[in-house]
Formats: structure tokens, C-alpha cells, sequence
């Protein structure tokens, strides 16, 4: 089954857990690119916040009310991809260079579910973790972090410049609060199993949910 087919119907049993009224997170990505269009088809009456430009621009075309993230202070429902979700429900998000907006719209939400296809569920995650730097002392954060390599993509829409970790994982615990302690370490694309209410999984023509036992 084709990847894109996983994506859809991951995505279309997403669309399905928004209700009228709410307020939901829309996250970027090819998956999202799926989720966008099935939400839009059940007409209902809710705002949404966008993680990106082109999702906000996306989510607008199909008549959905995308409004300013600085001022919402929190949101039902979040639904984004993920470049690799883990067994424990750690993430690996951030291919497509949006994981700071991403994990504060997953943080704002009261349930945060990710949509992917089959192939995102790894067995352990790997490098590459996404960054987003600050562009001041630039070259002393590159030295302290060592083995990283900047993405030859614009910066992102917060002015920021998107790089690639790739040296040893070991715990994320134990990374993840590394690089949350280099500065000018703007964010990083391991996201908490805590964030995680539920995965959304597409195998073939079928939408798995997975949920963490808490
Ligand atoms: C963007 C992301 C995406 O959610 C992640 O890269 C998955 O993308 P796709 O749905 O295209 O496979 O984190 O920053």
C-alpha cells in the first residue's frame, strides 16, 4: 500500500475527532497536507491556528478560520505528522523545518494526536534531530553542539536558521535536555511521549490508533 494512501486515511480518522466549536492546531506536512481538505469537507464551525505559513495559507483556501497564534491561550485539539515516532511515543519531528511552531501548538492543545504512515514507526529513534538556531553566536552554538550541519533551506518564519543534530541519540531523555541547555538553541524536534495523546497510524487501507499506557 502506497504511503500516501496510509497518510490519507490516517489523516481523514483525524478529521473525524474534531467537533463543532472547537479550537484546533494544524500541523505541516505532506500527512497534514491530507487532513487539511477532510476537515474542511465536515463544514464545521471552529477556529484553527496554523504552524506554518503554507499551512495557513492552505487551511484559508478551503474556507477554514485560521487565527493569530499569539493570541490563543489554548486549543482542544492539536493533529500533526511526525518524521519518527518511537515504541515509547517519543517523536522525531521537524523534516520539513516547522518543529518550533509544531511543539508549541502540541503544547497548547489538550490532546495532541499524530497522524503518519506506517513507515514513521520506528523500532528506536535516529538522527537526523531537526534544530532551529538562533542566528546570533551562530558559530559558537554550531562548535558546542559539533556534530551538526545547517539545512540549505530558508530561514525559518521566526528568522531562525534550520540545522540537522546528527551525532548520537542514546536516551532522548538524556538529549533532549542537552540540547534544550545549548544556547541559542532556539528548539529541538524531540517531542515528549508526555505531549502525545494518541498516534494515528495508517497501515494499508486501515487508521490503527495507539495510545500510551500512562
Ligand atoms: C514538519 C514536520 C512534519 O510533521 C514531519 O516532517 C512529517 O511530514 P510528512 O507528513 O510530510 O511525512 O514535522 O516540520
Amino acid at each position: 500500500m502506497s504511503q500516501d494512501t496510509e497518510k490519507k486515511v490516517a489523516a481523514e480518522a483525524a478529521a473525524l475527532l474534531v467537533e463543532d466549536g472547537m479550537r484546533v492546531g494544524l500541523g505541516t506536512g505532506s500527512t497534514v497536507a491530507f487532513l487539511l481538505p477532510a476537515i474542511a469537507a465536515r463544514k464545521l464551525d471552529i477556529r484553527c491556528v496554523a504552524t506554518s505559513v503554507q499551512t495557513e495559507e492552505a487551511a484559508r483556501a478551503l474556507g477554514l478560520t485560521v487565527e493569530n497564534a499569539a493570541e490563543v491561550d489554548r486549543l482542544d485539539l492539536a493533529i500533526d505528522g511526525a518524521d519518527q515516532i518511537a515504541p515509547d511515543f517519543w517523536l522525531v519531528k521537524g523534516g520539513g523545518a516547522a518543529h518550533t511552531r509544531e511543539k508549541i501548538v502540541a503544547a497548547m492543545a489538550d490532546r495532541f494526536i499524530v497522524i503518519a504512515d506506517s513507515s514513521k514507526l520506528v523500532p528506536r529513534l535516529h538522527a537526523p534531530i531537526p534544530l532551529e538556531l538562533l542566528q546570533f553566536g551562530l558559530q559558537s552554538t554550531l562548535r558546542l553542539l559539533q556534530s551538526v550541519t545547517l539545512r540549505d533551506v530558508p530561514p525559518s518564519p521566526d528568522g531562525n536558521v534550520i540545522a540537522d543534530y546528527s551525532g548520537a541519540i542514546g536516551g532522548p531523555d538524556a538529549l533532549e535536555a542537552w540540547l534544550s541547555s545549548v544556547p541559542g538553541v532556539v528548539a529541538h524536534g524531540l517531542f515528549q511521549p508526555a505531549l502525545v495523546a494518541e498516534v494515528i497510524v495508517g497501515r494499508g487501507k486501515k487508521a490503527e490508533s495507539l495510545k500510551r499506557a500512562f
